[in-house]
Parts: structure tokens; C-alpha cells; sequence
């Protein structure tokens, strides 16, 4: 890449005042100043600087949806060669991470971004990202039962925030539950469950948020609209 055009990618100025500050010897390019205007400079490897500052190219953000089948880590790579989540990601021009996790047998919504400080305002808890499930229980749920995981259980050595908790329907001894949390402790849904005697037997993410996984098929992903991205920054 040219340098005026390079130093104007990042930022810097116009190309044409790139130019002028390249010829007047305010620009180094791995700590040689470089007076030649139409220097071809390789982004990647060389470092150039403006009055010994240096410029990086900024890199554009990226935000994605995954609906996550069950039987897939959540992680960039996998020691134990499992198929991780980054196999249903568009790959290569932008290192995007998955935000936060869901569990190996865990469905549904997972978003991905390059964008560190969305990511933590996801992840964190003083965020209001409720964080919704269907989750299929073993069992039936009484009152008492359902007000104890909307109030907070212990889940061993933390009592969980309060919780939306509804019922969806219940057939051959096994209960739909829409539930949304607010924390991300490790397994939260599955052992607030246990901690009130019953299993979860199959868990989604559907929302985080307001954003909704929607009819987005299983396995497939897809970039969150400017609409999805501008709810996330502002909150
Ligand atoms: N709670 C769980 O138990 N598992 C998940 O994957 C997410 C929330």
C-alpha cells in the first residue's frame, strides 16, 4: 500500500497532507524518516510513525448471530479436537470471538464479535442484558418451586439474582420453562434447576437482550442489522 494512502486509512490526514508531512520529515518507517513519496509500505510488518507516534490501521467491527447446535464447544480452538463454534463463523477477515459461552449441549443464540468493549457490556452483569432460555425440565414445577427460582437459589456458594420464570406448557411428566437470568456463572440455568430437585433436559438461548435468535436455523449465523448493533452501544 501506498503510504499517503495508508497513513490516510489510519487516520491521519488527507492524503495530499500526508504527502506534505512525509516530505517534510515528520514520517519514519521502521525508525528510518522516509522523505519518498509513493513508498510502498506492507501494513503488517512495517511500522511507520508520524512524529515518532505510531499508526495502525483501526479495525472495523464486526457483530454476528450464531445459533449453536448442541454437541459444539464454545471456544476458538479445542484441545481435544472437539468441532468448535468458530467452524460455523465466517473465517479469516476479521478475528472474531464467541461472547461469552453456552454450554457443549447448549442450543441457540451466540454472538460474535471483534469488538472488545461490546463484548465485555455483554458479558457483564451491571448491563441489562437479561439473558432468556427455554428450558425442557424434568418434572412439574409447583409455586413454591417456581417463586424459589424467581427469588434466587442457592446454586453453591452463590444465590442467584432475581428471575423472570414462566411456565410454557407441560406434557408426559416434562415442563417448558421460559426462563431470563441476568449472571453468567458456569451451568447457571442447569443448577438453579438441580438446586430446586429438578433437570434440565434440553436447553436454548433465545435472547439476549432484545436481541432474538428468531427463525435463524440451527448451525447458521448471520451479522447483526445497525439497528441490533446501535441497542448494544447504547446501553
Ligand atoms: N446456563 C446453563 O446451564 N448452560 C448454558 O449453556 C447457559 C446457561
Amino acid at each position: 500500500m501506498r503510504i499517503n494512502k495508508f497513513m490516510a486509512t489510519c487516520g491521519v490526514a488527507s492524503r495530499r497532507k500526508c504527502d506534505e508531512l512525509i516530505a517534510s520529515g515528520h514520517v519514519k518507517v521502521n525508525a528510518n524518516v522516509c522523505t519518498k513519496l509513493g513508498l510502498q509500505i506492507d501494513p503488517e510488518v512495517d511500522l511507520v510513525t508520524v512524529d515518532d507516534r505510531p499508526i495502525r490501521l483501526t479495525e472495523k467491527y464486526v457483530y454476528y448471530m450464531l445459533n449453536k447446535p448442541c454437541n459444539v464447544v464454545t471456544t476458538v480452538s479445542d484441545p481435544n479436537g472437539r468441532p468448535t463454534v468458530m467452524q460455523y463463523v465466517p473465517s479469516g477477515k476479521y478475528r472474531i470471538f464467541p461472547v461469552g459461552r453456552l454450554d457443549y449441549n447448549t442450543s441457540g443464540l451466540l454472538l460474535f464479535t471483534n469488538d472488545g468493549d461490546v463484548a465485555q457490556k455483554l458479558i457483564h452483569p451491571s448491563f441489562e442484558f437479561g439473558k432468556t432460555y427455554i428450558a425442557e425440565v424434568k418434572g412439574m414445577l409447583d409455586n413454591n418451586t417456581l417463586n424459589h427460582l424467581r427469588n434466587g437459589v442457592d446454586i453453591g456458594g452463590f444465590v442467584t439474582s432475581p428471575a423472570v420464570v414462566e411456565v410454557l406448557d407441560t406434557q408426559q411428566n416434562r415442563t417448558r420453562v421460559k426462563i431470563v437470568i441476568h449472571e453468567g456463572k458456569n451451568r447457571q440455568v442447569r443448577r438453579m434447576f438441580e438446586a430446586v430437585g429438578s433437570c434440565v433436559l434440553r436447553l436454548q438461548r433465545v435472547a439476549i437482550g432484545k436481541i432474538k435468535l428468531g427463525d435463524l436455523p440451527v448451525g447458521k449465523c448471520r451479522e447483526l442489522t445497525k439497528d441490533e448493533v446501535a441497542y448494544i452501544k447504547s446501553a
